[in-house]
Formats: structure tokens, sequence, C-alpha cells
């Protein structure tokens, strides 16, 4: 065990090559025994360097991007870097606040929701042509609105029209079913996995769903632990 990783040693630990290359990392927390949620909820199976870490690669992301089942499930927004992190951006030429884009194509989201309500940075709907053009109009409101794809968001057009905007570093918060299309779609660089020191049972899923089995391997790049017994592991696709 090695205390708390401090922030400056996650910096460090989970460093980016060149921007020039779009990259997408998936964070994600699992317990022990897989389950991606306590009580509905990812938050719960969490601990303070998680909290930590997930500050860390926020830090390091132009846009944070999660399916619209973690939005509405989770209540999921307001999500501002500190002062430090914020700092910390600054310095290397980044805005001070990453970006925030939601994946749906039913686009049942309430503009009062804290995705749109609580954004500090005029967040993204990404979505495709069969979506509701009603529900387009409405998000269009207090979102931009980006149309990728057809009849589903087509997630590698997604990584070209953010690397258009500049935007190379995405940071994907889940949930496991943008997980699963991501992997299929081989569109996953990298996957920062926390594993609690939990066992919760349950029916909870498993943080990929809906990609067809195939055996995908990644490279371990990293591995921390904390005092808490919660270890932090990183793989790069290979
Ligand atoms: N442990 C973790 O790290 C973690 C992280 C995040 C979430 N979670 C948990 O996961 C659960 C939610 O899971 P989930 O799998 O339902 O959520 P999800 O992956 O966040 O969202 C799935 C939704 O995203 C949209 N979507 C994804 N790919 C799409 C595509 N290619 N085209 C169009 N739309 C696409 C669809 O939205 P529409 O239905 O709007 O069209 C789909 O229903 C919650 O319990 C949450 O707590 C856990």
């Amino acid at each position: 065990m090695s205390g708390m990783p401090a922030r400056d040693e996650l910096l460090a630990a989970y460093a980016l090559p060149d921007r020039d290359t779009p990259r997408l990392r998936m964070n994600v927390v699992a317990s022990a025994d897989g389950a991606v949620a306590l009580e509905g909820r990812s938050g719960a199976l969490g601990g303070a360097t998680d909290r930590r870490l997930m500050q860390v690669l926020r830090a390091m992301a132009d846009v944070i991007l999660v399916g619209a089942g973690t939005v509405r499930a989770e209540g999921y927004g307001g999500t501002r870097v500190s002062e430090a992190d914020a700092e910390w951006r600054v310095a290397r030429a980044l805005p001070p606040q990453p970006r925030l884009a939601v994946v749906s194509r039913a686009l049942e989201l309430e503009p009062r929701h804290p995705f749109f309500a609580e954004a500090v940075v005029r967040p993204v709907v990404v979505t495709c042509a069969a979506a509701p053009a009603g529900r387009r109009a409405v998000l269009a409101e207090v979102a931009d609105v980006l149309v990728c794809g057809e009849e589903t968001v087509d997630l590698a057009a997604v990584r070209a029209t953010f690397a258009d905007r500049g935007w190379t570093r995405t940071l994907c918060e889940g949930g496991p079913h943008l997980f699963g299309t991501l992997l299929a779609a081989g569109l996953v660089d990298e996957v920062c996995l926390t594993l609690a020191p939990r066992f919760v049972g349950g029916d909870a899923q498993r943080i990929v769903r809906g990609a067809a089995e195939a055996d995908r391997r990644f490279a371990l790049t990293g591995v921390l632990a904390d005092d808490e017994g919660f270890v932090f592991l990183r793989y790069a696709a290979r």
C-alpha cells in the first residue's frame, strides 16, 4: 500500500503524450466482484483517492463524454474542476474547465437537469439524424447539438468532430453501454479502472455491456493502491 496517492503523484502517473493524436480514455469503478453500481450509483463504490483521481483525469480532458443512461441514473452534472486544477489547465493553454458531452438518440433529457442547468461551459449533446426533431430543438436551447450518424450515434464520427474542434483528449465516464459501444468500435485507447474493496452481490451490471464477446487485449501500464484498499489500474489498447 502507498498511503493516499497525492494529486501530483496522480498527475504524473496519468500523464498523456502529445495532444496531436486524438485519445479516448475511459474512467470506471467496479466493486471487487464486478458490480458497476451500489444502489444504482457508481459514486457509492468509490473512495477518497478515486474521487481525487476523477478530478485529475477531468483536469487533463478537453471533453468529458457520458451516456444518457448515466446522466439519467445519477443526476450527473455540475462537474466543475477545482481552482487548482483550473489553474493547472490555464498554465497549459487549456480553457479553465473541460466541456461536458452526452451521447443520446432518444434525447429524453430535460433542460433543467443538472447536466445542463449546472454546466459551467455550454454542454454538448451528441446525437444522430434519427433523433426526435422536437427534442433536438428543446436541447439546442441549452447545449450545442452535434449530429453524428444516422440511426445511432457514430462514435468514430464523434471522435473526428471533436478533433476538428481541437478536442483531442476525451475522458469517457461511462456508463456500461457507451463503454461497450466504444470498445466494439475499437475507439478506446485507455482504461482507468478503480477496483473497490467491496463485494456487493446483487444484480448490478458489469462495466461493459452490449459489446459482442471478443478477446480484446490491453496492456497494463500502471498500478497504484491506497491505504483504504482501492486499486487503480491503468490499461492501454495494444
Ligand atoms: N461504475 C462506473 O464507473 C459507472 C460509470 C457510469 C455509469 N455507471 C452506472 O451505469 C448505469 C447506467 O448504465 P447504462 O449502460 O444504461 O448507461 P450509459 O452507457 O451511460 O447510457 C446508455 C445510453 O447512452 C446512449 N447511447 C450510448 N451509445 C449510443 C449510440 N452509439 N447511439 C446512440 N445513443 C447511444 C443511449 O441513450 P438514449 O437512451 O438517450 O438514446 C443509451 O440508452 C447506472 O447505474 C450508473 O450508475 C457506472
